[in-house]
């Protein structure tokens, strides 16, 4: 059975097991909806997979949404919420309501002073007997919305060279638009790629909203720990004390993820041929957009093969730019400045109303309620692309925006 026939299915028996239980046998096939288009959902794998992997792909899937965690099960002490789909509903953009804070200082030369007060995540929720944290007095903050997490196995397939070459950090060729590496340390468990570029002990960040993780193994083991409170053997301190505690989650279960997390398809773009959507693509290039949202990337060699050597679509560079005082919260993360964000790739920006409620919460904390409000943010290095696109002829800007929906 393929994924979509087995989810069909799953829905299918639900559907049947309810209504035999209040007894009324209903025409159960109506009630069963159409699965919807491939180009609608975020969900699914990529192409490509062997069968077992399909398998690993489900059973990643199954722990990513489905395990909820409880207190019996090690939720906490100290948590933000009980599992990963709480937060990553549909694997689309997270709701406001979703969004955690990250606390720190606004010195990105310190580290983060405040992790011996529980930093860098707040854990606002906490088990009877527990007191949740509070921020620190003196420690700024950023609030964070969950992105959409697919398409991730890409990125992770992206050699180090290609994000290096990308890179412009002194703005050599004069257009304003620099785009930085966060350089990281990286914990002694992840396994290091082959071609990674190290400079000064330090490593290529390419994951969250601030570059500040290496894969999407650190990624997953930190929202274990910190969104959870629950400790594997990656990352098996306390979130409360400090102290060492027994994994709460299998490694395996951990590694089923992070497969599910890299073998997410990426969103498949809607309505390409649409002279509009064709046109506005045509004006995001024209007024400098496309400089950091870059339509097209390229893996390289990777274990997994249906990512290998593969052109993917994702409109970003992945690298930090200042975006200039307005989205400047204070707060650092590895060697990125306050005004530092990772571009954020705009594929699947037109479904992420779907999984917020049915509107727009863009930009890293939710704050622009429309695709225009975020763009009319961007400041710094963005700041000449942005007056170039609100000197557009209302019909322009409304192409742009009809080709962003598109993606
Ligand atoms: C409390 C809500 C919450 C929970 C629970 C949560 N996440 Fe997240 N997730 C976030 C937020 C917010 C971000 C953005 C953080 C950042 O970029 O630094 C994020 C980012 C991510 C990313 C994307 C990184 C990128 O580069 O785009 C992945 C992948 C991810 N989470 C996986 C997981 C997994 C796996 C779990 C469960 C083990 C999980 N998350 C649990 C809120 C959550
Ligand atoms: C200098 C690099 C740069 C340029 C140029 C740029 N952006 Fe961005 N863009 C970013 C960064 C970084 C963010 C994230 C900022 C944040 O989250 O606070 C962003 C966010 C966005 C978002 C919100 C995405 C989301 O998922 O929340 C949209 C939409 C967007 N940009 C569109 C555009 C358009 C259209 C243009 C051209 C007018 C443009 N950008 C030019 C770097 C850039």
């Amino acid at each position: 059975m393929n994924l979509k026939s087995f989810r069909v299915y799953a829905k299918y028996k639900s559907l049947l097991i309810g209504s035999l239980i209040i007894g009324t046998i209903v025409a159960c096939k109506e009630l069963v909806p159409d699965p919807p288009a491939d180009d609608q959902i975020l969900d699914g794998p990529v192409d490509g997979l062997s069968g077992e992997q399909k398998i690993k792909f489900l059973r990643g899937d199954v722990a990513f949404n489905d395990d909820i965690f409880t207190q019996e099960t090690g939720l906490g002490p100290l948590f933000v919420a009980n599992s990963c789909g709480t937060c990553h509903a549909g694997d689309g953009k997270g709701h406001p309501f979703t969004t955690l804070t990250r606390f720190g200082q606004n010195d990105a030369n310190a580290g983060n002073t405040f992790l011996h007060f529980g930093g860098p995540q707040l854990q606002n929720r906490a088990i009877p007997g527990f007191q949740p944290e509070q921020i620190p007095v003196g420690a700024t903050f950023s609030n964070f919305t969950p992105p959409a997490n697919t398409g991730l196995g890409f990125l992770e397939a992206v050699p180090d060279a290609i994000l290096f070459a990308l890179a412009d950090e002194n703005d050599a060729n004069g257009d304003g638009i620099s785009g930085r590496i966060n350089w990281i340390s990286v914990p002694p468990y992840c396994l290091i790629r082959p071609g990674t570029i190290i400079k000064n002990g330090k490593y290529i960040g390419r994951f969250g909203k601030k570059a500040a993780v290496y894969d999407l193994l650190q990624q997953t083991a930190n929202a274990y720990n910190q969104d959870m409170g629950i400790s594997s053997s990656y990352e098996y301190f306390n979130t409360y004390d400090g102290q060492e505690v027994d994994p709460e989650v299998a490694n395996q279960t951990v590694l089923d993820v992070v497969f599910y997390l890299q073998t997410l398809k990426a969103p498949i773009q809607r309505d390409q041929s649409n002279p509009e959507v064709q046109a506005g693509k045509h004006i995001f290039i024209t007024i400098n957009c496309a400089k950091c949202h870059i339509p097209q990337l390229q893996t390289g060699d990777f274990p997994i093969a249906a990512l290998a050597n593969k052109t993917f679509f994702p409109y970003s560079d992945f690298l930090l730019h200042d975006m200039g005082p307005a989205l400047d919260d204070g707060y650092t993360e590895g060697s990125a400045l306050t005004s530092e964000w990772r571009t954020p790739p705009l594929w699947g920006l037109g479904l992420s109303k779907n999984s917020q409620g049915g509107h727009y919460f863009l930009l890293h904390d939710g704050r622009a309620k429309s695709i225009e409000e975020a763009i009319l943010l961007h400041g710094g290095e963005a700041q000449s692309s942005k007056t170039a696109f609100q000197q557009l002829s209302p019909t322009d800007k409304g192409k742009i925006i009809k080709f962003l929906e598109s993606l």
